[in-house]
């Protein structure tokens, strides 16, 4: 028998200890919540996803009455992204949410399988590494890629 073990590399910073741009990001999915429509959970999530073109594409997450017709915040970013722009590349994603308090989360919210799995294409596509930032109150975590995410993705078929 043979063991493999999947690592997974976290940092856990504050938000002074970004980058300018990873600023931007976080502050981007922040504002993006304002936009989720959430009258069923009120837990609202907001993703910005940084493009290689220059544009920053954000989305919320929509509910829905006929419950699971809503989507999440990163899917909603990922698909408009990959619609309005097909052919730019991800560069950097960040995601923030508020609590069913209205409170930001903390520690940060990470996203759902399905999601992990979306952003994933767009990774792929993109050919190289999209890092992720998860943004909490005050903490923030900083992934080095999707892939990090969904380490036993699936890929192909
Ligand atoms: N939600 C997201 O927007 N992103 C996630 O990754 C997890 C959950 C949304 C879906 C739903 O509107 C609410 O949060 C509660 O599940």
């Amino acid at each position: 028998m043979k063991e493999i073990d999947l690592i997974t590399k976290i940092e856990s910073l504050s938000f002074e200890e970004l980058s300018q741009k990873e600023r931007d990001a976080v502050m981007a999915a922040r504002d993006a919540i304002l936009g989720a429509y959430t009258p069923y959970s009120h837990f609202k999530v907001g993703a910005a996803i940084v493009l290689d073109n220059g544009e920053t594409v954000t989305g919320a997450n929509q509910e829905n009455v006929a419950f699971p017709s809503g989507t999440c915040a990163e899917r909603s970013a990922c698909f408009y992204a990959g619609a309005r722009y097909p052919n730019a590349k991800f560069e950097l994603i960040a995601i923030a949410a508020l609590g069913t308090d209205g409170k930001p989360t903390e520690p940060p919210t990470a996203p759902c399988g399905a999601c992990r799995q979306s952003l994933l294409e767009y990774e792929l596509r993109a050919g190289h590494n999209v890092p992720v930032l998860l943004a909490g109150r005050t903490t923030i975590y900083r992934l080095p890629s999707v892939k990090s995410l969904l380490p036993l993705s699936f890929t192909e078929f």
